[in-house]
């Protein structure tokens, strides 16, 4: 086919043509109108072109006949170009499908940027080096705007139950979850870190704003290269006040429900979870309740067993007091294919702020919520109250207590029964979205080793 050489001018004698977003172009059914987009797919045939054309709000299907193909541009139309297009917006004829059940008759158009031939950004690798184009694809698209819903489904949850949002600072002097995973840096000539988690600030807000949770990126220098571990990834943390172990439970599993509920109603994320998850459905409540001990007999009973830190060492059997590792957690966990609380761990592995059961002072009111596929999801717990059990644990973890005399000070005027949890948002979404790793769920992947783009 010769290109013949026109630059196509649009025809200003045709009626006004309203600039509309592609995801709201429904109503606009039967008129002329104007979009901007980018070449998502490109189908050439003989005296015609489609094009699927996407503007991060839905798709389209565009049709060029005619002089809208032979123009100079033409010879330039790739996939992930950047257009102008007008024209009439149609039902789909009878028996054929396309986006949203209408197509653009196109009657001018225009090149506004070029892109090399070969980009192939909708065939989704999963490229981490080239996730700058790799987000044009359908699926990371898909991804992160239900991420997008389930972070304001969150919010809106919060809202419902009287719990505040709160930003507390990402640059901090204390730790919360262990030194060992801290990213140190020179703050004005002190040593300060990359924060971990904001629960200590959040049980600050208890005696003055109420029940309160925050959405925040947490930052874990720890050399885990799993599917499911992140350097930097967020996490969205909740503190209650008033409370007891039984709340806090049934509060996570409330929570966890009613955010599944509002996304699988949202018309756009509610498609795509079943899209990307077919197999997907709802949690029931009440969520199985295991306890340490018994998870610890399971583990035993099928087989799965204990490997010491030094892998030179030969696996046995897990004995009280062990840490469940990822790989067994997550084979007892698909095992019993069901939202698992795994509740009263031992406390020496639990953070120095976690308190201890009445009567069984080895053991800790600590829960984590396992979910098929991916294992933790949430961890959690009721903390300390009291002053001198607090100055115990910094001793129990070689920490310094003079940092903490703001925590300290949460129990000295007017203490509380309190207690609250952190959601792994990348962990969330693996699961909501049966993704095989938490490293497709971020927009740009941070762990160890891999900082760019
Ligand atoms: O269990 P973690 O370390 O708990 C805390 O940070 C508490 N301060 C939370 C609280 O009680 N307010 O982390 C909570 C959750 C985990 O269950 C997991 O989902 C996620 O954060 N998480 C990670 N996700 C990705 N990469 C990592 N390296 C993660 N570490 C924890």
């Amino acid at each position: 086919e010769e290109a013949v050489k026109v630059v196509l001018e649009e025809d200003p004698t045709k009626p006004q043509a309203e600039k509309v977003k592609i995801g709201h172009l429904e109503s606009h059914r039967e008129t002329r109108v104007r979009v901007f987009g980018w070449v998502h797919r490109l189908r050439p045939q003989s005296q015609m072109t489609y094009i699927t054309l996407r503007d991060g709000s839905g798709y389209l299907q565009v049709v060029l006949k005619g002089d809208l193909v032979k123009n100079i541009d033409a010879l330039d139309l790739v996939t992930e170009c950047s257009i102008e297009v007008t024209g009439d917006l149609k039902h789909v004829p009878e028996g054929k499908t396309a986006p949203g059940g209408h197509e653009l008759i196109a009657d001018w158009w225009r090149m506004i940027g070029k892109a090399p031939t070969g980009v192939d950004a909708y065939a989704s690798l999963f490229n981490d080096h080239l996730r700058h184009l790799d987000l044009r694809a359908e699926t990371p698209a898909a991804i992160m705007k239900v991420r997008a819903t389930v972070l304001s489904a969150f919010r809106a949850v919060y809202g419902r139950h009287t719990i505040m949002e709160v930003t507390p600072p990402c640059i901090v002097q204390t730790s919360a979850e262990g030194g060992a995973s801290l990213f140190k840096f020179d703050y004005y000539g002190q040593e300060a870190y990359l924060t971990q988690s904001g629960q200590l600030y959040l049980e600050t807000c208890l005696p003055s704003l109420g029940d309160v949770f925050c959405v925040q990126e947490s930052f874990r220098a720890e050399n885990s290269h799993t599917r499911r571990h992140l350097a930097e990834y967020t996490l969205l943390e909740t503190e209650l006040a008033f409370i007891d172990f039984r709340d806090l439970l049934d509060h996570i599993e409330t929570v966890i429900c009613e955010v599944v509920d509002i996304v699988l109603a949202d018309s756009t994320a509610g498609k795509l979870v079943q899209e990307l998850n077919p197999a997907f459905q709802a949690p029931t409540r009440p969520f199985k309740r295991l306890d340490y001990k018994d998870a610890i007999s399971f583990l035993n009973e099928h087989g799965i067993m204990f490997q010491e830190d030094d892998p030179a060492l030969p696996v046995r059997p897990h004995r009280i007091g062990d840490d469940i590792a990822e790989a067994a957690e997550r084979k007892m966990t698909d095992m019993m294919g069901v939202p698992i609380f795994l509740m009263n761990f031992p406390r020496a592995l639990k953070a120095f702020y976690t308190k201890k059961i009445t009567g069984h002072e080895d053991f800790a009111e600590s829960v984590d919520l396992l979910m098929p596929n991916v294992g933790e999801i949430v961890g959690g717990s009721m903390r300390l109250t009291d002053v001198d059990e607090l100055v115990e644990g910094y001793k129990r973890d070689n920490m310094a207590d003079a940092p903490y005399y703001w925590y300290m000070d949460q129990r000295k005027y007017g203490t509380s029964e309190h207690g609250g949890y952190g959601i792994g948002v990348e962990r969330f979404l693996a699961w909501l979205l049966n993704r095989w790793t938490v490293r497709e769920c971020q927009l740009y992947g941070r762990w160890p080793g891999h900082a760019a783009p």
